[in-house]
């Protein structure tokens, strides 16, 4: 036998036994067949540009629950609001606590156990989340924060409406065209570095500068590391994990240099470096062994909380403004109740009590969410030991992943799912209730996005502050995308004028 016909044996024995071992594999579910070693990645590859589109064409295909092989690692896809039910348990002693597996990857990023995201230990991860607890109440909260900000946005803006912009025909007022998404990203990344380490980084501003003086000037350290998060493109996460940990370093030493802790600002940074310590401003978050964090610990978590809190909101009100633009009546209704709550005129202090009232612009972001997923396309979760829910049969040690546009764009639980429509939210009697496990906005268990209560607070805010002062007229036809981790709103044009 020559070394050509041995090595074609050899492989063709594998391909066989590749595919004996699928057939005969235990608790089957329907799914494209995989190739040997790269399982479905070559379809995936083939529709990454679209990935929900085709999450949603296989759903429709193989139904609620179904598999699919990245490499050869099995991922059951569900999108039965059953099953969602009981993995997204919020017991703590849930069979699905875990979120991914993948630790060698994980380990790459140097996650392991910091944080939450990839975090697989109940103890640290219960330790992390309590921080969350704190920092989400309105005490800490700050509206104040948000207002500031959008007041420097407004500023910019309207020196751009004066400066560059035009009378068109039939318009009394002057108008500009903007690209919506960096000033949107800009707005959150700038909130959410001042609610995180109470360090202003004039990102509107330094926007707005190179609009206008059209100069390319360099991104400072602060901008590049705040554009690699939330691009999620980052490659070098050594650099991001180096400037949050001089950033953690920086801040321990003005601690260090304070006597009395009461000076110390309320964010989330001082919180994670005083908890456990004489100068503990956490009013008592303890772990098991009462012991501080270490700086990279500290500055781990403070990387996923800007990664989190920055892109999700940012797309979320991209996408929300691409769809109100294109449905002036929801635009209209959503005036109707910022008149309502506010009275008219565009000058007003936002209470967290007016926020409440706002049951409209809730249903307007809640209705941008069930129709474009901002986050991944799937909720990973593991599990643990083997189970039986209703009719299927989850093996344990299996990965699975909930395909939220499989859940979002049933018409078994949505009427009419791909059309806009922000009054199916909308508490009514008449209508049948929500089924909540086919709404996967914020996730939801135990595992729930800790940062609901804040996107929330800053959406609402937001869409009332812009839509009270401005016209916001969307010139893109269909927003420009970008599929990596997550869909993201690369550029979407809008004409804005001053609202009379
Ligand atoms: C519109 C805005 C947002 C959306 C749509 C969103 C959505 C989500 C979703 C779907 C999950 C997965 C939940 C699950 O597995 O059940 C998640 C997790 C998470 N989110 Fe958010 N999120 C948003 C804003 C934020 C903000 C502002 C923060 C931080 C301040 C944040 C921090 C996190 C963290 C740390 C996790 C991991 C939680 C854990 O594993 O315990 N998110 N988010």
């Amino acid at each position: 036998m020559s070394i050509l016909e041995f090595f074609v044996t050899i492989v063709i024995l594998f391909i066989l036994k590749f595919y004996y071992d699928y057939f005969i594999r235990s608790t089957p579910y329907p799914g494209p067949l995989p190739l040997p070693i790269i399982g479905n990645l070559h379809q995936y590859y083939y529709h990454s540009n679209d990935f929900l589109s085709w999450l949603h064409q296989l759903s429709s295909k193989y139904g609620d629950v179904f598999e699919l092989y990245f490499g050869s690692c099995r991922y059951l896809m569900i999108s039965d609001p059953r099953i969602v039910e009981k993995v997204m348990s919020p017991v703590k002693d849930s069979n699905y606590f875990v979120r991914v597996t993948a630790k060698d990857g994980l380990e790459e990023l140097k996650k392991g156990n910091n944080g939450l995201l990839f975090n697989m230990d109940l103890n640290s991860w219960s330790y992390i989340r309590k921080f969350f607890k704190v920092i989400m109440t309105p005490n800490n909260l700050k509206l104040e924060i948000l207002n500031n900000v959008f007041q420097d946005l407004e500023r910019y803006w309207n020196c751009l409406i004066e400066k560059h912009g035009q009378f068109l025909i039939d318009e009394q007022e002057k108008s500009v065209e903007i690209d919506f998404v960096p000033w949107s990203r800009k707005f959150f990344a700038e909130t959410m570095m001042l609610l995180t380490a109470s360090k202003k980084l004039d990102l509107l501003s330094n926007h707005y500068n190179r609009i206008i003086k059209n100069f390319n000037n360099n991104h400072d350290s602060n901008e590049e590391f705040l554009d690699r998060i939330i691009l999620a493109s980052d490659c070098n996460i050594t650099w991001t994990r180096n400037y949050a940990c001089d950033l953690v370093k920086e801040n321990r030493k003005i601690i260090e240099s304070i006597d009395d802790k009461e000076e110390l600002t309320i964010d989330i940074l001082n919180m994670l470096l005083t908890a456990n310590t004489s100068k503990d401003i956490t009013r008592g978050i303890s772990n098991d062994n009462n012991t501080p964090m270490t700086d990279e610990e500290i500055a781990d978590n403070v990387v996923e909380i800007l990664s989190e809190g920055i892109d999700s909101p940012a797309n979320t009100l991209s996408f929300i403004v691409y769809y109100v633009g294109n449905n002036l009546d929801v635009e209209k209704l959503i005036i109707d109740e910022i008149e309502r709550v506010f009275g008219h005129g565009s000058d007003f202090n936002i209470t967290y009590e007016d926020l409440s009232k706002l049951e409209y612009i809730e249903a307007v972001i809640k209705e941008g969410n069930l129709l474009r997923k901002p986050i991944t396309a799937t909720i990973s979760r593991f599990s643990e030991k083997s189970d039986q829910i209703d009719e299927y049969k989850i093996p344990s040690s299996t990965q699975l992943a909930i395909n939220v546009m499989g859940l979002h764009m049933n018409p078994n639980y949505w009427e009419n799912p791909k059309e806009f429509n922000p009054s199916r939210f909308l508490a009514d009697n008449n209508k049948p209730e929500i089924n909540k496990n086919a709404f996967m906005y914020f996730g939801g268990g135990l595992r729930m996005c800790p940062g609901k209560h804040l996107a929330m607070t800053q959406l609402k805010m937001l869409i009332t502050l812009l839509y009270s002062k401005y016209k916001l007229q969307v010139i893109t036809k269909e927003p420009s995308l970008q599929n990596n981790i997550n869909t993201q709103c690369k550029e979407l044009k809008i004409r804005i004028n001053c609202r009379k």
